[in-house]
């Protein structure tokens, strides 16, 4: 079991082997995340899908305030320590890395990756992590993709979060056939709601996950869940 804690937008902290692993945090500018203190949050690691800012906006300071291990990319690993990010850790697609809580591998996306400066992010991506309990997917922003399948084919997924907003990434439809293309049942939704360009009818999703074999989970901003 792994507990998932959920920061709105595509910010998950996920508990595995007592280390915490922050994704993509996009949480003092959200107006939906007021109640998270983000000084609260203290990950060993932060992991980056991608540059854009609605996942990078407090990368830095909760990087910097931890003295955690950012991962990512080459180019925005790189641009972190330009900021004075000491430790930091770049990988680029198709690699994988072990570190003391797992294994991870960075894995193709589909999707652009600019930094909030204009500089470039590199490729966008999204990860596999695989511990000693089992294995998720954290797809970051994607449009569904055939190379998703080359992960059932590696790995056993446990559940994969997964945008489900439309529009900039997978809608629901997209996102149940990128489920299916993962091998897992379990969808945990992101990327949904935050602005008007994503919003969705949470119930539709959940029927439309339901009707097709899978449990779309939901949290709250500041829900935490075991998986
Ligand atoms: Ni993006
Ligand atoms: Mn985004």
């Amino acid at each position: 079991m792994i507990e998932l804690t959920y920061f709105g937008h595509s910010s998950y902290l996920v508990k595995v082997n007592q280390k915490s692993i922050l994704f993509d945090p996009f949480i003092s500018p959200n107006p939906k995340a007021s109640n998270i203190d983000v000084a609260s949050i203290k990950p060993d690691y932060v992991l980056i899908s991608h540059g854009h800012e609605d996942h990078v906006a407090d990368a830095e300071s909760i990087t910097k305030s931890n003295n955690a291990m950012l991962v990512s990319n080459y180019e925005i690993a790189v641009w972190f320590a330009e900021k004075g990010v000491e430790r930091y850790h770049p990988m680029n697609h198709g690699g994988s890395k072990t570190f003391d809580f797992g294994r991870v591998k960075y894995v193709h996306a589909v999707h652009s990756s600019t930094l909030p400066d204009g500089s470039s992010g590199g490729v966008a991506g999204g990860f596999v992590v695989k511990h000693d309990q089992g294995c998720f997917y954290y797809a970051g922003d994607t449009a569904l993709t055939y190379d998703m399948k080359l992960i059932s084919e590696e790995f056993k997924i446990d559940f994969a979060i997964l945008p489900i907003g439309d529009n900039f990434t997978m809608g629901i439809a997209d996102a149940i056939k990128a489920a299916d293309f993962v091998g897992t049942k379990k969808i945990v939704g992101m990327h949904y709601d935050t602005f008007p360009y994503i919003e969705i009818d949470s119930e539709v999703a959940k029927k439309a996950a339901k009707e097709a074999g899978k449990d779309l989970i939901l949290l709250n901003i500041g829900e935490s869940i075991r998986l």
